[in-house]
């Protein structure tokens, strides 16, 4: 494992960090882990040098936190640093911070979390935690020693990231949505510049654009990883593109099988800052270029949308769709063919419920009709 600076603290993190919001699950299920996988490769993972977890509230309907408590218990908690989140949409008065901490700590078995972050800052959130003094109420809870660091994640444009990061000098650091196709998204390189700039470490989370990455690609894309000049795995291209650059800390991983980790582990020995050269490099700027004039629906099947009050499983629905726009493939034609009706776009209401919860900033109501539109001819 190679080990890389975190912004101005004392300590080295590992390359690879371990997101727990993808994990292996049974019957389809997003809150029934599989449990017995999940500590394996959480333990693997420490075992071979990875020593950042991250977690949230909200992941596997509060699941993974729970998990997360069981996979670091004995021996395993000791050299791992934790990192959960506060997640916006359950506050709804300044109460609500020590009641979610405070059970947070419950859950994963531990009197503190190393690294807290205000999870999935937009114009939204960031204002609405702001105003009932978040930050000074983190203070507090770093004092009485219930976390130690405090970050954020940001799922919105560059200008606010910019405004929340001069917002506040004792942020310790941030994480973003960064990848070879997303250099321009969200923070994108300008933020993890300006960020790391001014001394933050920045945690890199969907590397492999939640997964995108690893699936059949285009024709074009397949192309074009078909002239690069060393063949590798589009994990370990992507992952490599990452720690090639100075001011990436830590990438998270979601990874969801045993599989996964194993691989994963043994591509974070080899990745470093200016180890790609500058034809892998253009290679890679083509590769993301070539996926951004692909999928038409820009979802990472993060689920931050779901459960929608009315039973449509939003993530399902767009994947679907968007294999079949790229691929035209008729596996998928049948698979929404046989989806269960009750989850299928008809049931959409248009409440908007789902809207501020996307961190891609996605109208979802209106693509679910698009879709449904297409389906219907
Ligand atoms: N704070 C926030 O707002 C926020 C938002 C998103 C994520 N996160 C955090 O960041 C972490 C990383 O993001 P992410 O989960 O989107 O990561 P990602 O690495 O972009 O996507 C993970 C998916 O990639 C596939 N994968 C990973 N390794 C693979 C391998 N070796 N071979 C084949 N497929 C592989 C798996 O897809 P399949 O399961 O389809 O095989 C896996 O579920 C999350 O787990 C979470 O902790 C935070």
């Amino acid at each position: 494992m190679q080990y890389r600076k975190f912004g101005k603290l004392d300590w080295k993190v590992s390359a690879l960090g371990f997101g727990c919001m993808r994990l292996p699950v049974l019957d389809n299920n997003m809150a029934h882990i599989d449990e017995k996988q999940a500590i394996q490769m959480i333990r693997y993972a420490i075992d071979n040098g990875v020593n950042y977890v991250d977690t949230a509230y909200v992941y596997h309907e509060g699941q993974s936190e729970v998990l997360v408590g069981k996979a670091l218990r004995d021996r395993y908690r000791a050299g791992t640093k934790l990192a959960t989140k506060l997640p916006a949409s359950q506050v709804q008065s300044a109460k609500d911070f020590d009641r979610i901490l405070n059970e947070q700590l419950t859950r994963m078995q531990t009197d503190h979390i190393d690294f807290y972050l205000l999870h999935a800052m937009t114009k939204e959130t960031w204002p609405k935690l702001r105003d009932l003094d978040v930050l000074p109420w983190a203070e507090k809870a770093v004092k009485d020693g219930r976390i130690n660091y405090l970050g954020f994640s940001f799922h919105d444009e560059y200008p606010l990231f910019k405004e929340i990061v001069d917002a506040y000098d004792k942020w310790m650091f941030c994480q973003i949505q960064y990848n070879f196709a997303d250099t321009k998204y969200q923070a994108g390189t300008r933020g993890l510049k300006y960020a790391a700039g001014k001394g933050l470490a920045v945690v890199i989370m969907e590397p492999l654009r939640g997964g995108a990455f690893t699936c059949k690609p285009p024709e074009q894309v397949a192309k074009l990883w078909a002239g690069a000049p060393e063949q590798r795995s589009p994990v370990d291209w992507a992952l490599s593109w990452l720690w090639n650059q100075p001011e990436v800390s830590v990438v998270l991983s979601g990874m969801s099988a045993l599989a996964h980790t194993y691989e994963n582990v043994a591509i974070a020995d080899h990745g470093g800052v200016d180890k790609l050269t500058p034809d892998e490099l253009r290679l890679l700027e083509a590769v993301g270029k070539a996926y951004n004039g692909s999928s038409p629906v820009p979802c990472t099947n993060c689920r931050y949308c779901m459960p929608c009050p009315n039973g449509v499983d939003i993530p399902q629905i767009f994947a679907i769709y968007n294999d079949i726009t790229v691929y035209d493939s008729m596996r998928n034609r049948f698979i929404y063919r046989d989806m269960d009706k009750s989850k299928r776009p008809e049931n959409c209401v248009e409440c908007g419920e789902c809207l501020p919860q996307c961190p891609q900033h996605i109208n979802i109501p209106e693509e679910l009709k698009k879709i449904r539109a297409f389906f219907d001819a």
